[in-house]
Order: C-alpha cells, then structure tokens, then sequence
C-alpha cells in the first residue's frame, strides 16, 4: 500500500496511508504522541534497572528515538533492551524523507537514527552502551512463538481498530500478556471500552490517563 508522509501539527513528519485513511502518528503531533503516550506514561512509570521493552509496530522507529533519548538524559547505569516487532518495514527514501534525526539535538542521536533502521533483523544490536535493540520482522499474530526475555513495558502502537480490528481483540492481547511479568505496565494511545474490558478480563488493572494532544483520554495498564 502506498504511503506518504505528512507534517503533523508540531512540525515532525509522519506517515500516512491513504487507501486506508490512517496515519502512523496523530496529525496533532507526532513527535508530542510519542513522548507523552510512550515516556510520560510509559518509562518514565518503570524503576527497574535494567527494562525490557516489547514494541508493537517499528514502523518509523520513533518511539525507539523518544526512548533513547529519555535513556540519555538519565544514570546511565541502567539498561534498555528493546524488542519491537514490524511485518512491513518502512525503505530508505521514507527514512531520509522523515529526518527524525534533526528532531533531537544530542549529536548520539542524530547519528543513532540511521543505526536503527540500518541494523539487520532477529539480531540484538548494541545502539549505545547499555542499550540494545532487536528488530524483530514478523507479523504481530506471531508473537507467542517468539523466544523473549519477561517483558516490563510494552508499547502498544498498532495501527487503529477501524483498519485493523483483529489487533485489538482478546487473542492478540492475551499473547502480549503471556510476555509480561507480574507488575508490567502496557500502555496505548486507545481509550477505547473494549480494550479496557478485554485488558481487566486479562486480571489488568485499567486506569485511563489523560491523552496527548487532540486526544481526551488513552490507557495504561498493569499486569497483576
Ligand atoms: C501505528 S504504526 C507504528 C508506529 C511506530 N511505533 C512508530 O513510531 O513509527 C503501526 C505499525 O504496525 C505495522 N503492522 C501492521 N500490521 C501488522 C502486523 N499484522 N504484524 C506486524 N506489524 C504490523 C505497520 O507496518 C506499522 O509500522
């Protein structure tokens, strides 16, 4: 499917698909998306030293940049491994078109936006020290066959119910929650009253926080 990119209202780019009317981020802004849904409500909420993270959806890999850059500006003494799943990667005229390296203005990152994308898939690589990210190329449906560490945090970023009703039913979740320790956080730009139902159907404690812009409320939830 053809996909083009947009610039969204804080001035970061975004992708977007018009066969199916859906974008990656919100048009509102989608460097703001990622950092409140992602970091404010989601790493920031984790204490542990070391943090495994599970991603659904790579897509542009912002989500990877906004956590490395929270990771840059704390004790570097703790750890990062990153696992995030993606069945169509994005090519490289879209990554240079995107520029999310000129978003950020730690030289790390901007040289870290092209190690990303250009890192091979089903390999732990180490972005920086103690920060390790494994692109994994599969479809999400297929993520209880995957050998993963105990997941702390996941980022819960598919693309919308409308177009994609299937990844946010019980199955797909109940595969996130057999990933997760007891105690993890998963969070999602959604509000919507299904996923809520389905997450405290899981033995998820539900809890709605308010949304990034042009966006009232989104979930977190944490596995008892
Ligand atoms: C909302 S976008 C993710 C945005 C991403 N986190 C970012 O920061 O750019 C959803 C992603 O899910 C991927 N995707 C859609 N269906 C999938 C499937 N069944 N399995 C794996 N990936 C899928 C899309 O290609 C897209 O990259």
């Amino acid at each position: 499917m053809k996909r083009e990119i947009r610039t969204t209202s804080d001035g970061s780019k975004t992708l977007f698909i018009s066969d199916l009317n859906e974008s990656y981020h919100s048009h509102h802004g989608a460097l703001q998306e990622a950092k409140h849904v992602f970091i404010e409500n989601g790493l920031k909420l984790i204490n542990d030293c070391e943090i495994n993270i599970l991603e659904l959806g790579f897509g542009t890999g912002l989500n990877v940049l906004v956590t490395i850059n929270e990771f840059l500006k704390t004790d570097k003494n703790h750890k990062i491994n990153y696992f995030t799943l993606e069945k169509y990667p994005i090519n490289e005229a879209e990554i240079l078109e995107l520029g999310y390296d000129e978003l950020f203005t730690d030289e790390n990152l901007k040289t870290t936006y092209s190690k990303i994308h250009l890192t091979e898939w089903e390999k732990s690589v180490e972005i920086l020290p103690n920060f390790t990210l494994m692109k994994i190329k599969c479809d999400f449906h297929e993520l209880s066959t995957l050998n993963l560490p105990t997941v702390d945090l996941v980022y819960y970023d598919c693309f919308g119910a409308r177009v994609q009703p299937d990844l946010w039913e019980h199955s797909l979740f109940t595969m996130v929650a057999g990933k997760m320790r007891a105690g993890a956080l998963l969070t999602t730009y959604s509000a919507k009253g299904s996923v809520k139902r389905i997450l405290q159907d899981l033995n998820f404690r539900v809890e709605k926080k308010a949304g990034p812009p042009g966006k009232r409320e989104m979930i977190n939830a944490r596995k008892n």
